[in-house]
């Protein structure tokens, strides 16, 4: 069991070698030294509960869902839509006909964009922030090219925040606010909750870019009030392939489609198409019904554990960390104190890549470059950092031999 702080109290937080147990990779070790997983941003192992229900699907279900009369049709069928019931539950989502399956955050955000830009005219604005991942750049620099709309950016501070207040960045030309709930490269957490209710006081269609926010924190969409939100699966235990846009049933139900095929139709002649409701809208062609099903199981397994005693280990577990970089001279940690899921950091004199190679040598997995926010590494002046980031089975010990390591891999380089 592993003890964590937590609002100032010591609690118990979490039955870690249960846990490590559930995930079989964590077993691995590089020449005789075990593996160190921090590069949980980037993407998270899988448990058990995971790994069987994809291999349970092809061993015993494995057919095309939603077109067959056959036995096994129904019952991959019956599977991935008890699949959208849980990710629907999940999120706080009230309809779970809100809720498209993907094939994971970037294509979310693409079908979010292509589909929202149906609302704009020219010389509208789509509000992003300077924390933006490239997949909430350049699917809005794409709407704003076809439309005539202006891309603007909120400005982050030199800890890494967005201002508390977004009312002075909307205009009554503002029509979408396109923002990141938890910074992948700095774990800044933005207040979504309020930028939204300010958002919506103005009339503005609010997406949500929770891909860093959906293994950490509980999610619901019915209190934020948001339109979208957007997720991947495969950095919540679940496989790669599969993520999640969930958006207001009356506005995807006013969208039009994404991409043409499949079930996506209501009828199709040679002269015209008429399209399906949503979710059937955006779900052209045969989907990734395990990966659905693996993600349900996802949700399942994150909610055994519980996100409020996740939330508690891994700000232990952060908190830990920061204190053995403190160790080294010539540190710099970027983002706000109050990060949350990853941290990141430059040393003088020594190159993010470099550090990243000799870690890897000592079985540490962190990961190096610009975490694909090349424009935020050009407001702080820098071409990438060094990032570990953080999950549920990660343990204290670990934490103490990535410092160990660390200091010994700067020792080595400066
Ligand atoms: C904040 C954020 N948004 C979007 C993405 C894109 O996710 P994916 O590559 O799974 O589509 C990532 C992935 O790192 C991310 O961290």
């Amino acid at each position: 069991m592993e003890i964590g702080w937590n609002l100032g109290k010591i609690v118990r937080v979490i039955d870690i070698s249960a846990i490590r147990n559930d995930f079989p990779l964590l077993s691995r070790s590089f020449d005789g030294v075990p593996l160190i997983y921090l590069d949980n941003a980037a993407t998270t192992q899988k448990p058990h509960a995971v790994l069987n229900a994809s291999r349970h699907y092809y061993e015993t279900i494995n057919s095309n869902i939603h077109r067959g009369t056959h036995r096994l049709a129904r019952e991959a069928t019956d599977a991935y839509e008890a699949a959208r019931e849980i990710v629907a539950s999940y999120i706080g989502a009230p309809d779970s006909r809100s809720v498209i399956f993907t094939s994971g955050a970037t294509d979310s955000l693409n079908l979010a964009a292509q589909t929202l830009s149906s609302l704009l005219s020219e010389g509208d604005e789509v509000l992003i922030s300077a924390l933006e991942h490239h997949s909430n750049i350049v699917p809005w620099q794409w709407a704003c090219e076809r439309t005539g709309a202006v891309l603007r950016i909120i400005p982050c501070d030199e800890s890494g925040m967005l201002p508390s207040s977004l009312s002075p960045h909307l205009t009554e030309k503002t029509k979408i606010i396109a923002l990141t709930w938890i910074s992948n490269a700095f774990g800044t957490v933005n207040p979504v909750s309020r930028y939204t209710a300010e958002a919506k006081h103005h009339g503005v269609t609010v997406v949500i870019d929770a891909s860093q926010a959906a293994p950490h924190l509980s999610i619901n969409v019915a209190e934020m009030g948001c339109d979208m939100i957007a997720f991947s699966g495969h950095k919540m235990y679940a496989p790669t392939g599969i993520g999640i846009l969930w958006g207001k049933y009356e506005l995807l139900a006013a969208l039009p489609p994404y991409r043409g095929g499949g079930e996506m139709i209501k009828e199709v002649t040679f002269e015209e198409t008429t399209f399906n409701e949503p979710p059937f809208r955006f779900e052209a062609g045969t989907p990734n019904i395990e990966g659905a099903i693996a993600l349900g199981a996802a949700c399942d397994y994150l909610c055994s554990i519980g996100l409020d005693r996740i939330k508690a280990h891994e700000t232990s577990l952060i908190r830990a960390a920061e204190a053995e970089l403190a160790k080294i001279a010539g540190i710099r940690l970027f983002g706000p104190a109050d990060r949350c899921g990853a941290l990141s950091f430059a040393i003088e004199g020594v190159h993010a890549y470099d550090l990243g190679t000799f870690l890897d040598q000592m079985g540490v997995a962190v990961r190096t470059g610009h975490h694909c926010c090349q424009p935020l590494m050009h407001r702080f002046g820098i071409t990438g950092t060094t990032r570990a980031s953080f999950a549920m089975y990660n343990t204290h010990d670990e934490v103490v031999r990535f410092g160990e390591c660390m200091r010994r891999a700067v020792n080595l380089l400066r």
